[in-house]
């Protein structure tokens, strides 16, 4: 080869390692025109730095309004504010409500004078991206629907659950004018005690993956443009959901396997559905905070997961790498580091200041403009796609669907399929009709465990905020007539109140529903240090046990609580987590067997608070390698739940794809026949784990592979095939890289379990 043509070929490669490095990410990439994107680069280029940098901010709500009442809490728009903010300040984002929840009317207003203000009084005329909070439905308006909370929808094992709350939640919010949605959160809960395992789908990566990928579907639909979408979060980038203190936002340790293995696939799959953005991790991992880490940001997020949406920070995350993380001296240099970490946009989210500090550090050359003008670009061309330049707050006819009986139709569905029947001792459920109930515990009249946090307002705990809705003794009074139920408080979280009278109606009662649980709350403020439940519902509950009544125990919380020091006097269990306004109708229907349970925990419920291994635990951390499974006892396994129908399965089938020394050609499918034995139709989740029996990084006992959820007609069987991922047979290497080992695994699903050999002969 001659030297031209060499020179010429390492011309080609450095280009191209560029070009890979800054223009091949496609995932979340909005799909943009060519001439919408010489819109984008146009506008870019007669921006100023100053434009630039306000791009990059978003501010809450707070920041451009007044309290305008003591005593609600109301606030209103406040137009000095909203000059200075957005026409000064230039800045490009809002978020967030100012406090609490507003009416549709109000939130359309608020949010088309703001558009207004960017559209028509700044030089450029660019519109914002409204940021809100909308995690189990659209919790910040008033009269709108809200849904479970995200770990009880995943309970139901039926993506398609989350994809209809997606879609409502989108339609509902873009109606006033929201047009980003701070949802779902892809963090795998690894840490029971963690305040914010509500907010997620479960412990199990596959399991959390389908939910998340049907829940971004269903937000940003086919086209951005459309009333019905929103710009979805894959939340929180990465790792955040494995505190080694089990407090909210303390340091995580996590090792790469792990990080790939665990954390990474629900992120992968909120890409494949394309979401547009992700919010950063607000912790550290191994002693970097991910804010300011470009391994992360840079190396992990967009080269080897080839992400090319919006990074935006967690809530003053760029301030707290120096006045929490202590790795920068002063506001200054910590946006450096988060800047070319590479965030695009910071939450910052009361002062406009950050963007003082990129203009400055650009000017100094701590900052290239180029890096500037990455994340900004990315900014235009979301707020392109979704036609925001057009069209930024929709009309009356829009608001119009929110809280329709249609959408409300989805809330009850989800709480039906999300509500997990654990035990029923001698079938003492369904409930006959006419049974005289006692209903008593904390949650048993309280609206605001059924919602849990993000309800109205940030923690949820107001319920001066709530509309009129039934609780759990309304529901069950208008289900099995006034007469027949009857309410005692029972108890407080920390008190118990008058035990003898509510052990003497219990006595007088066919059963008692006794709903325990915790009082909400998220993020630090639902930091706990037991994860016991408190001790005066343990004593309410053995109270209650040792009559001859029944007792029928329902778990209202935002996590496992562990109940081992009551559980053994219940004759029925139920855990509900926040299943909604809806849940209370949906647990009378369980309770009088109108609906057949088919929940299954996505979670391992924990029997002591020192042994909360998860159901895909290393062989060795039962420290009895021989035997799996000694040492792991949990209350609950991960997939556990029953219904009213009984199932039995026949033996597995397996259909072996291609393979060689790369891995499996394509997906392996495994049959099996399933046989409703029962009287009743009902519904199964077929659940299939597969287990590496030997590799060069330790296995795991089993991992989730495939799951279906089928419904069967009495004495009726079904042939049911699933589709096991050619990957469920890889695993992650030393340094990070999924790799195929040859070996033998085992399929395992319900009791059947069925050992294939990969090894390929050459
Ligand atoms: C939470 C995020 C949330 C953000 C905006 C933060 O405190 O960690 O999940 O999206 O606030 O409200």
């Amino acid at each position: 080869m001659n030297r031209i043509h060499q020179l010429f070929l390492i011309v080609v490669f450095a280009l191209s390692a560029i070009a890979s490095s800054v223009f091949a990410q496609s995932r979340g990439k909005p799909d943009l025109t060519d001439e919408q994107w010489k819109f984008v680069d146009d506008l870019i280029a007669k921006m100023t730095l100053e434009e630039k940098a306000g791009q990059m901010v978003q501010l809450t709500l707070e920041t451009v309004t007044a309290q305008i009442s003591d005593a609600d809490n109301k606030h209103a728009l406040d137009p000095q504010k909203v000059h200075d903010v957005i026409v000064e300040h230039k800045v490009g984002s809002i978020l967030n409500a100012a406090n609490v929840a507003m009416t549709s009317d109000e939130w359309a207003n608020v949010i088309e004078t703001l558009q207004d203000t960017a559209l028509n009084d700044t030089r450029l005329g660019i519109p914002l991206l409204y940021g809100i909070d909308s995690v189990h439905g659209t919790n910040y308006i008033t009269g709108a629907t809200l849904f479970p909370h995200n770990l009880t929808l995943a309970a139901t094992w039926n993506p398609e659950l989350a994809r209809q709350a997606g879609h409502v939640t989108a339609v509902e919010s873009r109606a006033v004018g929201m047009n980003w949605n701070f949802s779902p959160v892809c963090d795998i809960a690894r840490m029971p005690t963690w305040s914010r395992v509500f907010e997620t789908f479960g412990e199990d990566p596959e399991l959390a993956s389908r939910m998340v990928e049907a829940n971004v579907e269903g937000m940003q639909g086919a086209d951005l443009t459309s009333p019905d979408t929103i710009a979805a979060t894959a939340k929180h980038f990465l790792g955040y959901s494995v505190p080694h203190t089990g407090r909210d936002r303390t340091p995580a340790y996590i090792s790469k396997p792990e990080l790939y293995d665990t954390f990474v696939p629900p992120f992968d799959a909120a890409f494949d559905a394309g979401a547009r953005t992700i919010m950063i991790n607000s912790g550290e991992i191994n002693g970097v905070p991910v804010h300011a880490d470009s391994r992360i940001l840079r190396d992990l997020l967009r080269d080897e997961l080839d992400y090319a949406g919006i990074a935006v920070t967690d809530w003053a995350d760029v301030d707290k790498l120096f006045n929490y993380h202590h790795v920068a001296h002063d506001l200054r240099e910590a946006t450096e580091l988060a800047v070319n970490a590479g965030i695009d946009m910071a939450m910052t989210p009361m002062s406009p200041e950050f963007a003082d500090h990129v203009v400055a550090l650009v000017k100094e050359g701590k900052i290239a403009e180029s890096r500037i003008d990455e994340s900004v670009r990315r900014i235009l061309a979301l707020k392109v796609e979704m036609g925001l330049f057009e069209d930024a707050v929709p009309s009356q006819a829009a608001r119009d669907r929110i809280g329709s009986d249609e959408f409300a139709e989805v809330s009850l569905e989800a709480a039906r399929e999300g509500i997990v029947l654990l035990r029923n001792t001698e079938d003492v459920l369904p409930l006959k009709e006419n049974s005289t109930i006692l209903v008593t515990g904390p949650a048993a009249n309280d609206l605001v465990p059924l919602h849990g946090s993000w309800t109205y307002s940030w923690q949820g705990t107001d319920p001066a905020l709530y509309p009129e809705s039934p609780t759990i003794v309304d529901a069950l009074t208008e289900r099995f007539g006034t007469t027949n139920v009857v309410y005692h408080e029972g108890s407080t979280w920390g008190e118990l109140r008058d035990i003898d009278n509510v052990v003497r109606i219990a006595e007088m009662a066919d059963a008692v529903v006794l709903c325990l649980g915790e009082f909400p709350a998220t993020e630090i403020p639902g930091d706990i240090s037991d994860l016991r439940i408190s001790q005066p519902q343990i004593d309410l509950a053995n109270a209650l046990a040792e009559t001859e009544t029944p007792v029928i125990l329902v778990m209202v919380t935002n996590r496992a609580r562990i109940i081992t020091d009551l559980e053994a006097g219940m004759n029925a269990i139920l855990w509900a987590g926040h299943p909604g306004p809806l849940g209370p109708q949906a647990l009378a229907e369980i309770l009088a067997g109108d609906i057949n349970p088919s929940a299954r925990l996505p979670f391992t419920y924990p029997r002591q608070p020192n042994a909360l291994l998860m159901y895909d635990h290393k062989f060795t951390e039962t420290n009895t390698p021989r035997d799996a499974n000694a040492g792991y006892d949990p209350l609950f396994p991960f997939g556990a739940g029953q219904g009213y129908s009984t199932f039995t399965y026949s033996d597995i089938d397996i259909e072996l794809p291609e393979f060689d020394r790369s891995g499996l050609k394509g997906p392996m499918m495994v049959t099996t026949t399933i046989t409703n034995t029962s009287d009743r139709a009902g519904s199964e989740v077929v659940q299939l784990y597969v287990t590496d029996q030997v590799a060069s990084v330790t296995p795991r006992v089993k991992r989730l592979a495939a799951f279906d959820k089928v419904e069967i007609a009495p004495g009726e069987s079904m042939t049911v095939t699933l589709e096991v991922p050619a990957k469920a047979f890889t695993m992650i290497d030393r340094d990070g890289k999924r790799i195929f080992e040859p070996g033998t695994f085992t399929i395992q699903v319900a009791n059947h379990s069925s050992a294939v050999t990969l090894r390929p002969k050459d």
